[in-house]
């Protein structure tokens, strides 16, 4: 395939203090795309998935999204631009705890500026989706481990983002739960053209992806973009 990537990254540094967690990570992500990020535990992820996002700024190298650069722009533009583009599933603590579960997923939309009632009806449609409506009332200290991750991938998804970062969304689950939570979000992903980038350390989960990279101390073997 020949089209220009929508989030591409190269040469990415970040360093937290004396510790080195990215060293020239190159990435590149096209629309609609399921990418699986692979590696050992602090090999730097986490840290790549930050910076694609936006959440980190990097200490070195570009990262561009969609025409523009996204290490070039300030804080308010990066938030704003996650708000409108991007939706998170992260790997710890993930959801608002005074909230009930509808208004957690609403959460994204209301910030958006979206209307009570709407963000609501929205919201329960995705809960539908990902099997938990019956949670809609409750607060997330009431429900299961893997009904709050269904909740997390509902709130990540109800925006129609043009690419979620997932880390280890199924990390908590046992294989049965996860099987199903991978196959709703990447389901889901595929309806809506949203890009996906899957952080995992399971190979099964990886499954799930149309490609596959490996992160190795801060920096990406990218099998096909390596070049
Ligand atoms: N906030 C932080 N402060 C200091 N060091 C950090 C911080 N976050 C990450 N690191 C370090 O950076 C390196 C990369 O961490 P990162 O969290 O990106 O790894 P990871 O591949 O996501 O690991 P895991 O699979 O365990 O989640 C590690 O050495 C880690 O200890
Ligand atoms: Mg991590």
């Amino acid at each position: 395939m020949t089209d220009a990537p929508l989030l591409s990254a190269r040469g990415i540094d970040k360093a937290y203090g004396p510790t080195p967690a990215l060293a020239g990570a190159d990435f590149s992500l096209r629309a609609g795309e399921v990418v699986a990020v692979m590696g050992p535990s602090g090999s730097g992820k986490s840290t790549l998935l930050h910076c694609l996002a936006g959440i980190v700024r990097p200490d070195g190298g570009t990262i561009h999204y969609d025409g523009r650069e996204l290490t070039a722009m300030s804080d308010a533009q990066r938030s704003a631009l996650r708000r409108s583009d991007f939706g998170f599933v992260f790997q710890f603590g993930q959801l608002v705890p005074e909230l009930t579960c509808v208004e957690n997923v609403a959460l994204p939309l209301r910030l958006n500026g979206t209307r009570r009632k709407e963000a609501e009806l929205r919201a329960r449609e995705w809960l539908a989706r990902l099997e938990v409506e019956d949670v809609a009332g409750k607060r997330p200290g009431e429900i299961s481990g893997g009904q709050g991750q269904r909740v997390a991938v509902a709130r990540a998804l109800v925006t129609a983002p043009r690419v979620i970062f997932a880390d280890e969304p199924t990390g908590a689950l046992d294989s049965l739960n996860g099987e199903r939570v991978m196959a709703l979000l990447t389901d889901a992903s595929r309806d809506t053209g949203a890009a996906v980038v899957l952080v995992t350390h399971e190979a099964r989960v990886a499954a799930y992806s149309d490609r596959e990279i490996v992160v190795r101390d801060g920096s990406v073997r990218d099998t096909e973009w390596a070049a």
